[in-house]
Parts: C-alpha cells; sequence; structure tokens
C-alpha cells in the first residue's frame, strides 16, 4: 500500500486498477502516508500560501435540475433572489477594499443575464480592477458567449464535471448532458480561459471505480483549479434523505487529486467546512492551497443554499475575510491575497 502511494508521488500516476485497490483498503497509516507526501507535493509547487478568492453569489436563479442541488428548479420552496450589475460591482469593491485580487461570480443557470448583459459586468470590473482576476461560474452557455466572455476580460472559469460516471452523470442530471458537459470544458480550456474542473464525493450511487475515474479525468484535462467536495443533503430535494459523503473520503480525494495533478490549484471547499467545523484546514493539510471566503450581501447569502447547514452565511464580508485568514494561520499557512493564477498557466505565458 505504502509502496503504492510512494510510487505515485514520484511519478505522477497510476492506473485505474491501482487506485481502486489503493481506495478500497485505505487505514490509518496509508492514509496518514498519503496526506504527508500530498503535503510536501504541494509545499514542493506552491510552498506554505493560500490564496483567497472573493466569492460573489450573485443569483440563486437556476433553470436545471440537478437531483442534489437546494437551487434547482424543481425546490419550489427555494427562496430566489439576483444581484443587479451594479450591485455586483459594489460587491467587488467590498472585496478590493479588502485585498482581494480574484472575485469569483457564481449563480445558477439563469438566463436573466444575458451574454451582453454579462459581457458589460465584465468589461465594468475590469475597467475598474484592471489587477483582478474574475473567476465566472455560471454553468453551462453556448461557445459564443464563452468567447465574449473572455474578450471581455473573464480569466478563468469554474465548471465542476461533477462526475465522471457516465451513468450517475445521467442519473443526476435530467435535464443536462454528459458529453454536452465535457465539451464545455474542452471549449473553456480551448479559449484560453484558466478552468476548474471537479466532483462531489460519496454521491448515492458513488463506487470507487467511479471516483477513479474523476481522478484519470482530471490527470488527462490538466485544469488550473480543481473542486472536490463531499456531497451533503438538501432536504428539498429528491437526494434530501441521502448520506453525506465523508470527510475522510474527501480528504483522500484532496491528496490523491493533488498528487496526480501537482500544480493544479485546490480549494479548502465550504462543503467540506460545513461538513466539519476544521474540515478547510484539514483540507489545507493534505494538499488544498485555495480558499473562498464569502463576499455575497449579508441579505442574500441564506438563499444560496446549494445544500443544508452551509456555513458563513450570518457573516459580514470583513469577518469572514479576517476568521479565515486566523484559520489559515492556525493550521500553519500564510495568506496570498494576490491574484494566485495557476502554475500551469503561468508556465504558458
Ligand atoms: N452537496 C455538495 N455540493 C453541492 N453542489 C451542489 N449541490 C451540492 C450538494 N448538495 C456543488 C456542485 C456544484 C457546486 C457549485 O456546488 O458540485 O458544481
Ligand atoms: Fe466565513 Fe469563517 S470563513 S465566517
Amino acid at each position: 500500500m505504502k509502496q503504492l502511494i510512494h510510487k505515485l508521488f514520484c511519478r505522477g500516476k497510476l492506473s485505474r486498477d491501482e487506485i481502486v485497490y489503493l481506495l478500497g483498503r485505505l487505514d490509518g497509516e496509508t492514509r496518514q502516508e498519503l496526506y504527508r507526501l500530498a503535503h510536501r507535493k504541494r509545499s514542493e509547487k506552491y510552498g506554505d500560501k493560500v490564496y483567497m478568492r472573493g466569492l460573489i453569489e450573485f443569483s440563486s436563479f437556476c433553470k436545471q435540475d440537478c437531483l442534489y442541488c437546494g437551487l434547482r428548479a424543481g425546490n419550489k420552496a427555494a427562496e430566489r433572489y439576483r444581484l443587479k450589475p451594479a450591485e455586483i460591482l459594489d460587491c467587488c469593491r467590498e472585496g478590493y477594499d479588502l485585498g482581494y485580487r480574484t472575485f469569483v461570480l457564481q449563480s445558477g443557470e439563469d438566463a436573466w443575464y444575458t451574454e451582453e448583459i454579462l459581457v458589460r459586468l465584465v468589461r465594468d470590473i475590469k475597467a475598474e480592477f484592471p489587477d483582478a482576476a474574475i473567476t465566472l461560474s455560471i454553468g453551462e452557455r453556448d461557445e459564443r458567449t464563452y468567447r465574449s466572455l473572455f474578450d471581455a476580460g473573464a480569466d478563468r472559469f469554474l465548471l465542476r464535471h461533477e462526475t465522471a460516471s457516465r451513468n450517475l452523470y445521467q442519473s443526476l442530471h435530467p435535464t443536462m448532458s454528459f458529453d454536452n458537459r465535457r465539451k464545455c470544458l474542452s471549449v473553456l480550456q480551448s479559449i484560453g480561459y484558466q478552468i476548474g474542473a471537479g466532483f462531489m464525493v460519496g454521491l448515492p450511487g458513488q463506487t470507487l471505480e467511479d471516483l477513479a475515474d474523476d481522478l484519470l479525468y482530471l490527470q488527462d484535462l490538466h485544469p488550473d483549479m480543481i473542486g472536490i467536495g463531499p456531497f451533503i443533503p438538501h432536504s428539498r430535494t429528491p437526494l434530501g434523505g441521502a448520506e453525506a459523503g465523508t470527510i475522510d473520503d474527501t480528504l483522500a480525494m484532496v491528496a490523491l487529486a493533488r498528487l496526480m495533478v501537482p500544480d493544479a490549484l485546490i480549494p479548502a471547499t465550504t462543503a467540506l467546512g460545513s461538513l466539519d467545523a476544521s474540515g478547510r484546514e484539514k483540507a489545507l493539510k493534505v494538499g488544498a492551497n485555495v480558499v473562498m471566503p464569502n463576499l455575497s450581501p449579508l441579505a442574500v447569502r441564506k438563499k444560496y443554499a446549494l445544500y443544508n447547514n452551509k456555513i458563513c452565511t450570518g457573516d459580514e464580508s470583513a469577518a469572514c475575510r479576517h476568521c479565515l485568514e486566523l484559520r489559515i494561520n492556525s493550521a500553519g499557512f500564510s495568506v496570498d491575497m494576490g491574484r494566485g493564477d495557476s502554475l500551469k498557466s503561468l508556465r504558458m505565458k
């Protein structure tokens, strides 16, 4: 077992069978070895820095109907909101003053924000804050829209692949297509965005083979960013009664992602922090190197409910920034407020 982990550390590669074998037999000792080597790899690549991104959840409307998500169109009990472009700019101003140099604009798939509205918004943010990076996380759009947003100044795009299993993907996403998801990711990458993919751990019906395929897909895609979080049920969804993913399984996947895609930026996700009070600190110690504190206006925070018991819904942006800085420092890392571009993108410049 330890041999396999060392092989992965040195070569960055394992076969599908080897990954499945490893995942099926992780015990206390091998887990610690995996964590130790993932931490070492992260230190080699990124030192002790943790990059901060200001997250603005600007619309909770969504036309899709993913079985796990609290924002799904079928959840008629969800309270919906939409921030106007001027309000989004205000969040960026507040974030810029707090020191953020990356803004992550995230929403459900909401057609109210047309290509034109989004392009103007991106241009306005870039005009006011030319030294900040803009990350979009707005779901699937056509290639033309992706291109005009890139031309307007968007730098990065997050679109989790959610699961690399075609069957599981189709059963969880009745309104979407597995092939189109993957096509969007490769289109975004070919346009020149720094892209982020990623998946949930502990989805009902997910197997060790599926998780191995998630890692192999990521290795093949080589995204700049990799978001990995536990599945957490939301009571007003068809999966409301299902078990959540576990901290240990999620941490193991974070560590493996660090070893298989060493130069990726990997966030310690809010979902991990929601499942376990020190989940994000634990992730930072096993390979994660990004955190995304919330910059959304307090009035709308609770309404962006992807899952139950989401953290940070009652904290002002300044408090959230401060809270995370303390957590990062006490976990033994240092905050980097710069743009924090991926090593891959810096090499290509
Ligand atoms: N539990 C955990 N993560 C979720 N997401 C959506 N719903 C849930 C849930 N119930 C994740 C998806 C999406 C990201 C924004 O949040 O992976 O891509
Ligand atoms: Fe948001 Fe602690 S990270 S309040």
